[in-house]
């Protein structure tokens, strides 16, 4: 009697413990669920990676609403508007040196004077949406117009009032409290007002942005600023590489606007920043002046079939697969079972560059067509084991591979 009783209590307890385990797990992943599902039922854009021009590459504080009117209007004349390139960001200096009588920022009058309202009204009659800047601290970066720190709510009610539909969020003169938690708040300021707006984080990598920005915005710089140099593109790619398992559709990493058509790298140069960016699913923001850009430097940017592979449904960041000597192979997976993949040279001679088909997870028996996205032109329609090719010192070469 006295051990059936005592059965019954373990048996109880037991139970009651297990039960307890199944209702800490159930609830913990079902909260992490609900937290994901909100965010994307509040927001929804950047389903593929931002595209569009920002003003700060090269015309950095030098910019005006006629600046910004006349680059809508050349992104829609060139074509680069049909392309995809729909966003036109306005980056720092674009408000007052202080906030109105009401605490509201106000567009600087002697750049803006018409307000940036009726600039939002003028690009998305052209197609076309319009992005701003702010911080994440009491100053933004140029120091020249105040930060949303403490303002959060009160600028992302005046942004939407606006019309706006991208934020740039950067991250200088903060209090010194953890980027995580003030990029939240501006997420959940955005949120409470209402209008979907791509909510781009600009913390420079600090935090490792890339294991918890997809909670609360669309895209996280990696990196520190980019510059108009090779050094600068290489070392670029190869920190945003890391982070490319976090990266897929409404969250992407960033490793900062292009440079290309901005005058510091060659030809080669821009077309194997623009391939690595586009293979990286990274945001493609152009960052020279489109209104007086070159034959060569628009040939670059609107190169549809590169564009593809940015703009793949899947959304999957390639990566770095191999590196010997500065000869590279990259390669990322794309929907309908395709693959792309750079050779890219680094090294100060031309080389040969080798891919097996293994390598990519495919089988190498099993032939594929393969066809260069730069010089739009099919190297075969059955290839098998792989490709071989000869590449100019900082160039590359882009292949789109199909099963047929
Ligand atoms: C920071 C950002 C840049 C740019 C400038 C503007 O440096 O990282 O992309 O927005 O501020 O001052």
């Amino acid at each position: 009697m006295k051990a059936a009783s005592f059965l019954f209590v373990v048996v109880i307890l037991l139970w009651t413990s297990i039960k307890g385990i199944s209702c800490m797990n159930i609830s913990s992943s079902s909260k992490a669920a609900q937290d994901y599902a909100e965010f994307l039922l509040a927001n929804g854009v950047a389903l593929t990676p931002p595209m569009g021009w920002n003003s700060w590459n090269h015309f950095q504080c030098n910019i005006d609403e006629r600046t910004i009117k006349s680059t809508a209007d050349a992104l829609v004349s060139t074509g680069l508007a049909a392309l995809g390139y729909k966003y036109v960001n306005i980056d720092d200096c674009w408000a007052e040196e202080s906030r109105d009588w009401k605490g509201n920022l106000k567009a600087k009058s002697s750049t803006f004077p018409s307000g940036i309202k009726a600039l939002a009204d003028y690009v998305q009659a052209r197609g076309l949406k319009l992005g701003i800047y702010s911080d994440a601290g009491y100053r933004t970066c140029s120091n020249k117009m105040p930060g949303s720190l403490g303002h959060e709510e009160q600028d992302a009610r005046t942004f939407a009032e606006w019309g706006v539909d991208y934020l740039k969020y950067d991250n200088c003169y903060n209090d010194g409290s953890r980027p995580r938690d003030r990029y939240a708040r501006m997420s959940y300021a955005l949120r409470k007002a209402g209008r979907p707006i791509l909510y781009s984080l600009c913390e420079w990598g600090e935090e490792d942005p890339a294991k918890w920005a997809g909670l609360y915005g669309n895209a996280w710089r990696t990196t520190g600023d980019i510059k108009d140099t090779w050094e600068s593109v290489i070392s670029i790619a190869d920190q945003n590489n890391i982070w490319g398992r976090y990266a897929g559709p409404g969250r992407w990493n960033d490793p900062d606007m292009l440079e290309v058509g901005n005058g510091g790298m060659t030809i080669e140069e821009y077309r194997s920043h623009f391939s690595i960016w586009a293979l990286m699913k990274a945001p493609l923001l152009i960052g020279c002046d489109v209104r007086s850009a070159s034959g060569q430097t628009l040939n670059i940017l609107k190169n549809k079939e590169v564009i593809d592979v940015n703009q793949d449904s899947m959304g999957v960041q390639g990566r770095k697969i191999r590196s010997k000597a500065g000869l590279e192979v990259w390669a990322g997976p794309l929907s309908r079972k395709r693959v792309a993949i750079v050779l890219w040279n680094r090294s100060g001679s031309r080389a040969a560059i080798s891919v097996g088909w293994r390598e990519l997870g495919l089988s190498p028996h099993n032939p594929v067509i393969v066809r260069d996205l730069w010089t739009h032109s099919f190297l075969s329609k059955n290839k098998r084991y792989g490709v071989t090719a000869f590449v100019a010192p900082h160039a590359c070469k882009m292949y789109l591979l199909t099963p047929p």
